[in-house]
């Protein structure tokens, strides 16, 4: 499956999402329903139950950031966030802190690492 099957980039907006579950049951309906996990995600539905996704990648509102403007200029999702396709589950390979950013932007000579490129 491609990644925008499930994390498309709303246009206009910044932002991937997370499915809703009712995505899922689109193949889970007739695709290993007895798996005890699929099991699990058919009742959430069934009961109107949303997932209690655990955010991993979270930076704090006074930063700007936008994936469309990143993947418009070509850096690619494993850039920032690992080999995600070889992953069985996620966790913050790379920080995405003040360091973190700076450390591809500055050997891209991206902005000009004032503080209001990514802070207003
Ligand atoms: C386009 C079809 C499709 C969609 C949409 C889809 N899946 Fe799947 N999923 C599959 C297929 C195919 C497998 C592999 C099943 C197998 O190995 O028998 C799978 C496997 C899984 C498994 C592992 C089952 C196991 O133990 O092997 C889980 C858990 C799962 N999917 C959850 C989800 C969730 C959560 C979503 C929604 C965010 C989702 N799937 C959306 C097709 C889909
Ligand atoms: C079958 C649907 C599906 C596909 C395909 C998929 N994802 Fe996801 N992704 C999810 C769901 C559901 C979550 C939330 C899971 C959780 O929190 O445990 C998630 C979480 C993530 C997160 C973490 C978000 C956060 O901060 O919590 C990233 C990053 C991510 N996916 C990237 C990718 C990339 C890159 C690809 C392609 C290589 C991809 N995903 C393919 C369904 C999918
Ligand atoms: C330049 C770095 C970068 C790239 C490239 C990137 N991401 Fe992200 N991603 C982030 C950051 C930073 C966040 C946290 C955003 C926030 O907290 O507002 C994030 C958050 C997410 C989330 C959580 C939900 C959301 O929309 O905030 C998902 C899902 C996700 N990314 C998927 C992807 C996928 C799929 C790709 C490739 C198509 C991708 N990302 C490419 C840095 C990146
Ligand atoms: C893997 C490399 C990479 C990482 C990591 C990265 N960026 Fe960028 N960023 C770029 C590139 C390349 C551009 C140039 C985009 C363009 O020319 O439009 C850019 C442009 C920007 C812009 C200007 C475009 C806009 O959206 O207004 C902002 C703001 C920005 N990045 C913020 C961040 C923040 C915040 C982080 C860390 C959470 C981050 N970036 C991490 C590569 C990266
Ligand atoms: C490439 C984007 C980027 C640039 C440029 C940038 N910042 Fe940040 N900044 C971030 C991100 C991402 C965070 C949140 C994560 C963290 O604390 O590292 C942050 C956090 C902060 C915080 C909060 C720290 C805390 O501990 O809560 C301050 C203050 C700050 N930046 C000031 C600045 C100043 C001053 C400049 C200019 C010298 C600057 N930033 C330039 C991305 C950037």
């Amino acid at each position: 499956m491609e990644c925008a099957t499930c994390h498309p980039n709303s246009d206009p907006g910044k932002d991937m999402g997370i499915p809703p579950l009712s995505e899922c049951m689109t193949c889970h309906e007739t695709v290993a329903q007895d798996d005890p996990a699929i099991r699990k995600l058919a009742l959430s539905v069934r009961k109107k139950h949303p997932a209690q996704w655990a955010r991993v990648y979270n930076i704090p509102a006074f930063v700007r950031f936008s994936h469309r403007r990143h993947l418009a200029a070509g850096t690619r999702c494993e850039e920032c966030h690992g080999p995600v396709a070889t992953r069985d589950a996620l966790a913050l390979e790379y920080p995405m802190t003040q360091k973190g950013c700076l450390a591809c932007h500055v050997p891209r000579h991206v902005g000009t690492n004032q503080c209001f490129f990514c802070h207003d």
